[in-house]
């Protein structure tokens, strides 16, 4: 039977991509948010995933406001990272596996999300860097991924209760398969920051830190709120946290917490990763 084996979920920002193709992860600015993944990066290296479903946002080089899927999934044996205006390193494609892809997404059809199943599917800053976090020093990523993307660019979008569900039913749908495979999920996106307006700059701690320890001991506390509710306390980007909930909601209910680490600020962004294994 196919294992989901734990969940990574870390912030993401373009300068992340600068950061590793300069080597200044050591450095005073960075070393507090990259030191963060060496004990992920251990745990890795003892439990190698055969596949990564990553739960992220894409911020316009795949689909643009004509065009907005709420969730979209890929269903490619490619994933190919563009140049998105960021001066950041274009990464080396993804290596996809359609055939699970399609059997996540009739999982999940089955289960009454409608989602927008992609067979092109370019992923962008959000995916590419939680995988490379993860895997710097391999020139490709060495494992298959599914890309789940969820809309936190242009509102309406989708309530942290339906995040929840739909990670919900992912997990259920990966834990059907009789594949033998471990399964690891990622979610990139959070937590609080604001890029523009009035509150440009915005990071909320105390809410960051009790989300954080919500998702061990209960997981579906940011249910309770609603998108507006979650921009006042994060920021307008920062609901880009939804990532963290669907990820979570796609392990099972026990599991342990290996590590966890906060730092303000990477570039604008308060920067926190998390790794749950089941
Ligand atoms: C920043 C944060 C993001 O989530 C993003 O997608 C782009 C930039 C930032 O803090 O600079
Ligand atoms: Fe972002």
């Amino acid at each position: 039977m196919a294992k989901i084996i734990g969940m990574v979920t870390t912030s993401h920002v373009p300068s992340i991509g600068n950061a590793l193709a300069k080597g200044l992860e050591s450095s005073e600015y960075w070393a507090p948010f990259f030191d963060g993944f060496k004990p992920i990066r251990q745990w890795l290296a003892k439990n190698p995933p055969d596949l990564v479903v990553v739960f992220y946002n894409d911020h316009g080089l795949n689909f643009f406001l004509d065009a907005m899927p709420t969730f979209s999934v890929g269903a490619a044996n490619e994933y190919v990272n563009e140049d998105e205006g960021w001066g950041i390193p274009t990464l080396p494609a993804f290596k996809g596996n359609a055939d699970l892809s399609w059997k996540l997404i009739e999982g999940l059809i089955y289960r009454d999300f409608d989602i927008t199943t992609c067979q092109k599917m370019k992923v962008d800053h959000a995916f590419t860097l939680a995988l490379k976090l993860l895997w710097p020093t391999d020139t490709n990523c060495p494992v298959q991924t599914i890309p789940i993307c969820i809309n936190t660019v242009q509102f309406p979008l989708p309530s942290a209760k339906r995040c929840w569900s739909l990670g919900h039913a992912v997990g259920e749908t990966i834990r059907a398969w009789d594949d033998d495979l471990n399964v690891l999920i990622v979610g990139s996106g959070g937590l609080s920051h604001q890029l523009d307006g009035e509150r440009a700059g915005f990071i909320n701690k105390k809410f960051d830190l009790a989300f954080m320890e919500s998702l061990l001991s209960n997981p579906e506390w940011a249910t309770q709120y609603s998108n507006l509710e979650l921009v006042e306390k994060v920021g307008t980007q920062g609901i880009e946290l939804l990532m963290w909930l669907a990820a979570r909601a796609a392990l099972p209910e026990k599991v342990s917490q290996v590590s966890s680490t906060y730092h303000v600020p990477i570039s604008n962004t308060a920067g926190g990763i998390l790794l749950l294994e089941t």
